[in-house]
């Protein structure tokens, strides 16, 4: 939730920051601002709406000599999204500037304290506070700005990835960091700093980056090497540099008109690349180097609990149809933000699985905490490389989807449920409860899950004339049995958060116990019909479905022949296992719900209200 970004260096700063916000949008697009300091005047440009909104008014004539800058992308938390409420904030004196990602618990405290010193508060924003407490810090103690930073921060409760720029000293940016994200990249010659939320602002400059730990802070300055100390105490901390494997390419769209339409299609590539190295099918072999290390502990596990939000926790539930059924290891699927507040039982033998895409998501990472404190081992399945998620659990795997930026979860769904299946199987083949030549035979599917992945979004023709029909209609129901009832709720999530059309997963055979009560000649539902285990009761669902009139779009297997009578339309996917079907039924509900967003003129990469990384609770 919100995305800053900053630059010190020689080019001119703003076209970088602004570039930088686009990229960060995914985060947040309630409102944008920008701050440069240019020859002893700080300029600072704001507004509700988008980054192309900001770009509006910033005219040509300001920013121009300016190399050093900040910038700040917002998904409101304390206070209406307005151009008053949008970051940078300035404080009192007119000589502190600061962007922040975040939530300042004790603001009011904070705020009530400075109004009785004199200081005046012109939004609603926690962030305001805080930089009128750094100057508050900074006049008491006579200080610089990082000493004010850093004692101003031990007073704060909350979250925060801080910019602060004081244009006394105006060759230097401080940061700081406490639960959500922030990494400086750095040129090779040390000549540029970039900050940013993610490290995709500075990736075309750079490759180095350091990512900030929590309670870290840094002093950049142009000119010398970055100083990094620990907020607690202002001990010097020596900074990590890494190289960073992203590209350029990762983070654009690539000649599609979204990136939830590219997600889409990555998705053959992406599963492919989680299972690369570690699925070696004619050896019969899966290697999974966080589970290879810790064997002996999923052996003896008594208990699964897997704790994740949104699509995460959709994937959480197909991975409790595959360890159960695969692996016969109890499990229990979690919101994370129940299960933190919940005074969970944990016993000693269970594992906690934490699923995150971004790994930052704030309730995920306080249940991680919350397991730990509990005594339990803690494993991260994350797709970002670094994030705040993989370096808090004990040991983890990394999805290796690539850069989602589409605000919808796609290829994380798919590419979740690929390294979960990898696991169950690893642990079923260990624990001797599934047969070698199951075991063999899932091996080969799982192999050739991304061509089967392929076959289906060759029909993205006919998907589109399904959606063409339906766009209109105000609610959707998605039934799924078995491993596919997930699916059928994260068929309905997409569908609700890109078109907003109201929309409800159920298990089929719930139906007959409330939502069949929707069901008329104006219904769409979605039923996924896969000839699988559970086919001739969801065959009975789909008759229960006509004779109420229902208008039937059936997920079925090539050669269908009962559903097919019986659905006003059908999309066909390659015959598949139970247990991975998740992985390809998914896909059609993709596409539905992006041609339908499309077609309604709904923002799909940005949603309204939404945010890819949830970094508050
Ligand atoms: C839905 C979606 C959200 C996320 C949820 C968890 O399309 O994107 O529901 O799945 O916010 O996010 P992560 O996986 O980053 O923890």
């Amino acid at each position: 939730m919100c995305g800053i970004t900053g630059y010190i260096g020689y080019r001119i700063a703003s076209p970088i920051i602004i570039k930088g916000l686009e990229r960060l949008e995914y985060r947040g697009y309630d409102s944008a601002g920008i701050m440069v300091y240019n020859q002893g005047k700080l300029e600072i440009s704001k507004t509700k709406g988008k980054v192309a909104d900001l770009k509006k008014i910033l005219s040509d004539k300001i920013h121009k000599e300016a190399n050093i800058g900040i910038g700040h992308t917002r998904w409101a938390t304390h206070g209406e999204p307005n151009d008053v409420n949008a970051h940078p904030h300035t404080s009192n004196s007119g000589d502190l500037v600061i962007i922040h990602n975040g939530i300042i618990e004790n603001f009011n405290s904070l705020r009530k304290e400075l109004s009785k010193r004199g200081f005046k508060f012109e939004s609603d924003t926690d962030t305001e506070v805080l930089i009128n407490l750094i100057e508050d810090v900074k006049n008491n103690n006579n200080c610089k700005l990082g000493k004010a930073v850093q004692i101003a921060l031990n007073q704060v409760v909350g979250a925060y990835a801080i910019a602060v720029f004081d244009r006394n000293n105006p060759e230097e940016i401080v940061v700081a960091k406490l639960g959500s994200p922030l990494a400086i990249g750095i040129s090779k010659d040390n000549t540029e700093f970039f900050i940013a939320s993610d490290a995709s602002p500075f990736i075309e400059y750079t490759n180095n980056a350091i990512y900030l730990e929590d309670q870290e802070m840094a002093v950049i300055s142009l000119g010398t090497d970055i100083k990094m100390y620990k907020v607690a105490d202002d001990s010097q901390v020596e900074p990590y540099i890494q190289e960073l494997k992203l590209n350029l390419d990762q983070i654009e769209k690539g000649g599609y008109d979204h990136f939830m339409l590219k997600e889409i299609y990555e998705q053959p590539r992406a599963v492919t690349d989680t299972y690369r190295g570690r699925l070696l099918a004619n050896k019969g072999i899966i290697r999974v180097a966080g589970i290879d290390d810790n064997i002996e502990k999923f052996l003896k596990a008594k208990r699964i609990i897997i704790s994740a939000c949104g699509t995460s926790w959709h994937a959480g539930l197909v991975a409790e149809y595959l360890f159960e059924d695969l692996a016969r290891i109890p499990v229990e699927v979690e919101y994370s933000s129940e299960f933190r507040y919940r005074n969970p039982i944990i016993n000693e033998g269970d594992i906690v699985i934490a699923i995150s895409q971004s790994g930052e998501t704030a309730d995920t990472l306080a249940a991680i905490k919350l397991a730990k404190e509990k005594g339990a081992f803690v494993f991260g399945v994350c797709n970002v490389v670094g994030s705040t998620i993989a370096r808090e659990t004990h040991a983890g795997a990394y999805t290796h989807a690539g850069p989602e930026i589409g605000v919808a979860s796609t290829k994380a769904f798919t590419t979740q449920i690929t390294i979960l299946a990898l696991i169950a199987l690893k642990l079923g083949k260990a624990k001797g409860v599934i047969s070698q030549e199951k075991y063999q035979s899932y091996l080969y599917e799982l192999e050739s899950i991304p061509e089967k992945i392929e076959q289906l979004l060759k029909q993205d023709k006919k998907i589109k004339e399904i959606a063409k029909i339906y766009k209109d209609s105000p609610n959707f129901l998605y039934l799924g049995r078995g491993y596919n009832f997930p699916v059928a709720l994260e068929g309905a999530l997409k569908l609700k958060e890109i078109s907003y059309i109201h929309a409800e997963g159920y298990p089929a055979a719930e139906m007959k116990h409330g939502p069949i009560a929707l069901i008329d000649e104006n219904m769409p539902i979605v039923a996924i019909a896969p000839n699988l285990k559970h086919y001739e009761k969801v065959v009975s669902n789909i008759h229960e479905i006509k004779s109420r009139k229902g208008k039937i779009i059936a997920i079925v297997t090539e050669g269908d022949v009962d559903v097919k009578v019986l659905a006003d339309h059908v999309i066909e996917i390659p015959h598949i296992s139970e247990a991975f079907s998740p992985l390809i039924t998914t896909i059609p509900l993709q596409l539905l719900s992006y041609h339908i967003a499309v077609m309604r003129n709904c923002n799909v990469d940005q949603p309204r209200n939404l945010a890819k990384s949830v970094t508050v609770e």
